[in-house]
């Protein structure tokens, strides 16, 4: 897949981008900057080929599947949605778990998340985890418990956190100290094994005030060979050494999709499935993340979830002050823009 950097106007939509319950109106100049840069990101979406690519086309099955789930954003008008993607998954996919990256709900109360909590364990068939998003913040920790976790399955390692400091609905947020002790750990502790990193808010573009921090500490850990975000909407990949891609959004897109990655033993295979009509369908729409040759798995790993942690769940801490260092974000994106 071609590389593709983002231009600054689909940077700062990353910033403002369909929050879909915001807590006071936009300003004008909020306003202004997110209608340029969603128009941004739609002309440089990831479209269907023509094709399938010959690296795409594997024999046999993969070692596993999982399933990413991106801003669902439930409301009661999306439930529906929601129900149609979660049976689409358990008949038709059959993953072995599914990972929800964020904004999972857009009515935050612990009534909200306890909606959504029954839906999954109504529809789904397998085992989820969950990251909490800017959208989703309050209250998440009460339903769904910490945003911190990492686990084991069949050889690769998987990395969920999420910001511990933030304007409500924004996510320009930091981490904390305690979460950055414990992803270094972590990733430290992974060293042997292919690792994927899960966060709503991307890193890449820098969508928050410690991007650049957790772009660095990521590509200084050669275990670490994808990223996977949501909060952007649109199916983009941007590449900086390692893949990091943006999922298509459940519920907020005009396009509804979720994301299927078949794991190899010598990379993984990512395919976008969409609402077409009535039901979903495998798009012609494929990404690659290729493992290391020592990173590679035997194929006698176990296929269970193992070796599981979490920091405490723990609530957002709203700060309306990060509005401050707004300059610092703009001055990060126009450093990547330049590149
Ligand atoms: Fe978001």
């Amino acid at each position: 897949m071609r590389p593709l950097h983002l231009p600054l106007a689909a940077a700062l939509a990353a910033l403002l981008l369909a929050p879909a319950a915001l807590p006071q109106e936009r300003s004008e100049i909020e306003k202004e900057i997110h209608d340029w840069g969603e128009s941004v990101a739609k002309k440089i979406e990831i479209q269907e080929s023509a094709d399938v690519p010959a690296w795409a086309v594997r024999p046999g099955e993969p070692r596993f599947r999982f399933v990413q789930i991106a801003d669902i954003h439930l409301t009661p008008a999306k439930e529906e949605l929601l129900k149609s993607a979660l049976r689409y998954v358990s008949t038709e996919v059959r993953p072995a778990f599914v990972v929800l990256t964020g904004d999972n709900t857009s009515i935050y109360s612990i009534e909200g998340h306890r909606r959504l909590k029954a839906i999954l364990d109504e529809e789904l068939t397998c085992p989820y985890h969950a990251v909490r998003g800017d959208n989703d913040a309050r209250n998440f920790w009460v339903v769904f418990g910490s945003t911190h976790w990492s686990f084991d399955y069949g050889g690769v390692h998987f990395v969920g956190s999420g910001l511990d400091r933030d304007i409500e609905t924004v996510g320009i947020g930091t981490f904390s100290e305690e979460t950055w002790e414990w992803l270094r750990d972590d990733l430290a502790r992974s060293s042997g094994r292919p690792t994927l990193y899960l966060q709503h808010e991307p890193c890449l573009p820098p969508t928050f005030l410690d991007a650049p921090r957790l772009a660095l500490l990521l590509s200084a850990r050669r275990n670490v060979v994808g990223v996977l975000n949501g909060h952007l909407h649109y199916d983009l990949e941007f590449r900086l050494a390692k893949p990091h891609l943006s999922a298509i959004a459940l519920g907020q897109n005009p396009r509804h999709g979720i994301k299927v990655y078949s794991v190899y033993p010598d990379g993984i295979v990512a395919q976008t499935h969409v609402l077409d009509g009535e039901s979903f369908r495998a798009a012609r729409i494929f990404q690659r993340i290729d493992f290391p040759e020592r990173l590679r798995l035997s194929g006698d790993e176990p296929l269970e979830i193992s070796d599981r942690r979490e920091l405490p769940a723990a609530p957002m801490v709203f700060d309306e002050e990060l509005k401050e260092r707004y300059d610092e974000l703009r001055l990060w994106l126009k450093r990547f823009d330049s590149k």
